[in-house]
C-alpha cells in the first residue's frame, strides 16, 4: 500500500506534491520520490527514507522548478526492497515516460522476461518498472497515444494497480488507471488544475471536487479538458461522476473512521485478499508462495518447526502449531523469542524455525533469529515490513500485505500472518500428501472466501457496540477457547488488556477447573469462543460450570447457534467455516469489543499508554 500524487495546472506542483505526500505518509514509508515536467524536461529524485528525506534530498533542485506537472510517490515496498533504485517514480527505457504505481502487478515476471527479449533493459527489482516498460512498448509497436497504450497495456497485466503515467512527448496530459487500488481526480475550478491521489487528503486544501475512478478504468487528464475516462477492457467511454467531498483532512487520512485501529479492523477483507493475491488458486487447487517454493522439502525432512515470536505474532504462532500438526503432520513448537534466546534451547540444522513479526524490527524475535542460524537451522520469515531487519536476516519467507500498521495493537497483521502461515501448511499437506484431496481443496475454497466471512462479521458493529456498553466498568476478564480457537482467547485478552488496560487473561477452556474458575463470580464477565467444532459439547459444558457459578458469558456463536445462545448473557454471531480457518473469522468481534470498551473509556486507542508499535530494544 504506497501514496500517489499527481498535479496538472498553473500553480507551482513541487510544495503540492511534497505536501500531498506526507499527507499520504501513513499508506508507506520506506521511500519517496517525485518527477516534475519544468516545460523541456523531468526532473526526478527519488530517496530511500521518509518524504521528508525526499524534500531535503530534492530541495535544491526541484525546490526553484516552475514546474506545473508532476508526480509523487511515498512507497510501502512489496516487491524490491526499499531503496534509491526501487524507489518511484520510474523512467521507461527512452526516458520520456515516467510512472508511480501503488499496488501489486502479479504477472512482472513473464511480462519482464518478454521486454527483456525485445532488448529492454531493467534497473530496479520492481513490477513497476516493467509496466512503464510494457506501456512504451505498445506506444511504438500500435503508434497510439498514451491513453491508448497504457489501456492496451493493462490489459495484459495481472494484479492490482493504481498508476499516473507521464509522457515528455505529450507534456500536456497525465494518464491515470485503476484495479483494485484507490485513486481520486480532484478538479480545480473549471478544469483549470487537477490533483490525482490515493485519497483526497493531498488535495481537499484546494478543492472538495472529486471523481473517484472505479476498476478498470483509465482516464487522460488535461488542462481546461473535461476529464475522459474510458473502461480498459472494452474502451467505452464512461460518463464521470463528480462528488463534493464532506470530509476533514484528519477524517480522510483515517478514510472517514475514528481511529487508525477501527479503520485497520475493516481492512481486513481486502489486505488478506491482497495477501494471496496471485499465491492462492483455488479453482487450481494450487497455492504458490516464492519465496517457500524451493525449501518445501527443508520443511517436509525438519525434525520439527520452531516458531518464534513475540505478542500477537506470538498468538499467530500459536494457531499455525494447530494447523500445521493437524493438517501437514509436522511437530512444530512455538517459542516466546524473548524467552527462546535465552534458554540455550537445543536447535540443530535440522530444524526449520520461523520467525514471525509485523513490524520485522523487533529485538527479541531478531536475536532469536541469529541464535537459530548460528544453530545451523533454517530460517523462514513471515514479515509485514519490505527490506526490514528480520526479513533480511532470514533465509527466505513470506511477506503478508497487510499494508501499513498505524494502531499500535495489531489487527489486521494477525490474520494476515495467519493467512501466510495457512497457505504455508496447506502447501506442505498437499506436497506431503496428509490431507486428502477433496478436504485440500475445500481448504482453499474456505479460504478465498475468509474476506466475505470476515465482512459480514463485521456488519455486527454495531451489535458488538452495543454488548461493550455493559462491560466498561469491568475491572476483569476472562477469555476461553479450545483448540484453534484457544490462541484466539489469549490474543483477544491481549487486545483489551493493551488498549482498555482492563486485566483480562486468556485460557484454554479446560483448563478452568485447575484454578482460574475461582475467579468466577457475578462481576466476572467470561467471553467464550464456543464456535461449532469438534469441542463444541466440551465448550457447552465449561459454559455451565461458568453459569452455576454466575459468571457472565458472552459467546462467540456459529450462525444459526441455539443452544449457546440460551444459555450465554450475550451472543456474537459469525459465520461457520472449517475449524482450521475458524481463527480469522472468531478473532473479529473479539478485536471489535475491545476497541469499543477502550472507545468507551476515552483510551488513546491507537496510541495507548506505555506501548510502542515496534519493541526494538530487549
Ligand atoms: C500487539 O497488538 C502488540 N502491538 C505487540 O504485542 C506486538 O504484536 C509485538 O510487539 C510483536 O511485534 P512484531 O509483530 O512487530 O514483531
Amino acid at each position: 500500500m504506497c501514496g500517489i500524487v499527481g498535479y496538472i495546472g498553473d500553480k507551482k506542483a513541487y510544495p503540492i506534491i511534497i505536501k500531498g505526500l506526507k499527507r499520504l505518509e501513513y499508506r508507506g514509508y520506506d521511500s519517496a520520490g517525485i518527477a516534475i515536467y519544468d516545460g523541456n524536461n523531468i526532473q526526478l529524485t527519488k530517496t530511500q527514507g521518509k518524504v521528508f528525506d525526499l524534500e531535503e534530498k530534492s530541495k535544491s533542485n526541484l525546490d526553484a522548478s516552475d514546474g506545473k506537472i508532476s508526480i509523487g510517490h511515498t512507497r510501502w515496498a512489496t516487491h524490491g526492497v526499499p531503496n534509491d533504485v526501487n524507489s518511484h517514480p520510474h523512467y521507461s527505457n527512452s526516458g520520456d515516460l515516467v510512472i508511480i504505481h501503488n499496488g501489486i502487478i502479479e504477472n512482472y515476471g513473464p511480462l519482464k522476461e518478454e521486454l527483456k527479449k525485445r532488448g529492454y533493459t531493467f534497473t530496479s527489482d520492481t513490477d513497476t518498472e516493467v509496466l512503464v516498460n510494457l506501456i512504451e512498448d505498445v506506444q511504438k509497436k500500435e503508434k497510439v497515444k498514451l491513453g491508448k497504450a497504457v489501456q492496451i497495456a493493462l490489459n495484459q497485466v495481472v494484479g492490482a494497480y493504481a498508476i499516473v503515467v507521464f509522457d515528455r512527448q505529450k507534456p500536456n496530459e497525465l494518464v491515470v488507471a485503476k484495479l483494485g487500488s484507490p485513486l481520486a481526480i480532484g478538479i480545480g475550478k473549471d478544469n483549470t488544475e487537477f490533483f490525482i491521489a490515493s485519497d483526497a487528503s493531498p488535495f481537499i486544501e484546494y478543492t472538495n471536487n472529486a471523481i473517484y475512478l472505479e476498476d478498470e478504468q483509465v482516464a487522460v487528464i488535461r488542462q481546461h479538458k473535461e476529464v475522459k475516462i474510458r473502461q480498459i477492457k472494452d474502451d467505452s467511454l464512461v460518463i464521470p461522476y463528480v462528488q463534493e467531498l464532506q470530509l476533514n483532512l484528519e477524517q480522510i487520512e483515517k478514510g472517514g473512521y475514528d481511529h487508525f485501529m477501527i479503520k485497520e479492523i475493516y481492512e481486513q477483507p481486502s489486505v488478506i485478499k491482497d495477501t494471496y493475491r496471485g499465491r492462492l488458486l483455488a479453482d487450481q487447487g494450487i497455492i504458490r508462495l516464492g519465496g517457500l517454493e524451493d525449501h518445501v522439502q527443508k520443511f517436509i525432512n525438519a525434525n520439527r518447526v520452531i516458531i518464534i515470536g513475540c505478542g500477537t505474532s506470538w498468538h499467530a504462532g500459536l494457531v499455525a502449531e494447530y494447523i500445521f500438526e493437524d493438517l501437514a503432520r509436522i511437530p512444530v513448537e512455538v517459542e516466546y523469542a524473548s524467552e527462546f534466546r535465552y534458554r540455550n534451547p537445543v536447535i540443530t540444522e535440522k530444524d526449520v524455525v520461523i520467525a514471525i513479526s509485523q513490524s520485522g524490527e523487533t529485538a527479541d524475535t531478531l536475536a532469536a533469529i541469529k541464535l537459530a542460524k548460528s544453530k545451523g537451522a533454517f530460517v523462514y520469515g513471515v514479515c509485514n515490513v519490505v527490506g526490514s531487519s528480520i526479513s533480511r536476516e532470514t533465509h527466505s519467507g513470506t511477506y503478508t500485505h497487510a499494508g501499513p500498521e498505524i494502531g499500535v495493537a495489531s489487527t489486521k497483521a494477525f490474520t494476515t500472518q495467519i493467512t501466510v502461515l495457512t497457505m504455508i501448511a496447506l502447501k506442505l499437506a498437499h506436497v506431503k500428501g496428509t490431507i486428502s484431496k477433496a478436504n485440500y481443496m475445500t481448504h482453499l475454497r474456505e479460504l478465498e472466501m475468509v474476506p466475505t466471512h470476515i465482512e459480514t462479521a463485521l456488519k455486527t458493529n454495531d451489535h458488538v457496540k452495543e454488548v461493550a456498553t455493559h462491560f466498561i466498568n469491568a475491572r476483569n476478564f476472562l477469555y476461553l477457547g479450545r483448540g484453534y480457537n484457544f490462541p484466539v482467547a489469549l490474543e483477544g485478552a491481549l487486545k483489551l488488556k493493551e488498549i482498555s488496560y482492563i486485566h483480562a487473561e486468556g485460557y484454554p477452556a479446560a483448563e478452568m477447573k485447575h484454578g482460574p474458575i475461582a475467579l468466577i463470580d457475578e462481576e466476572m464477565p467470561v467471553v467464550v469462543i464456543a464456535i461449532n467444532s469438534n469441542h463444541y459439547d466440551k465448550v457447552v459444558s465449561n459454559i455451565q460450570e461458568i453459569k452455576s457459578r454466575k459468571g457472565i458469558i458472552i459467546a462467540v456463536v456459529s450462525e444459526g447457534d441455539t443452544t449457546v445462545r440460551e444459555m450465554a448473557d450475550f451472543t456474537l454471531e459469525v459465520p461457520n467455516t472449517t475449524e482450521s480457518l475458524s481463527p480469522l473469522i472468531t478473532t473479529i468481534p473479539l478485536q471489535l469489543l475491545s476497541y469499543h470498551i477502550a472507545v468507551m473509556l476515552g483510551k488513546n486507542v491507537d496510541q495507548p499508554r506505555n506501548l510502542a508499535k515496534s519493541v526494538t530494544v530487549e
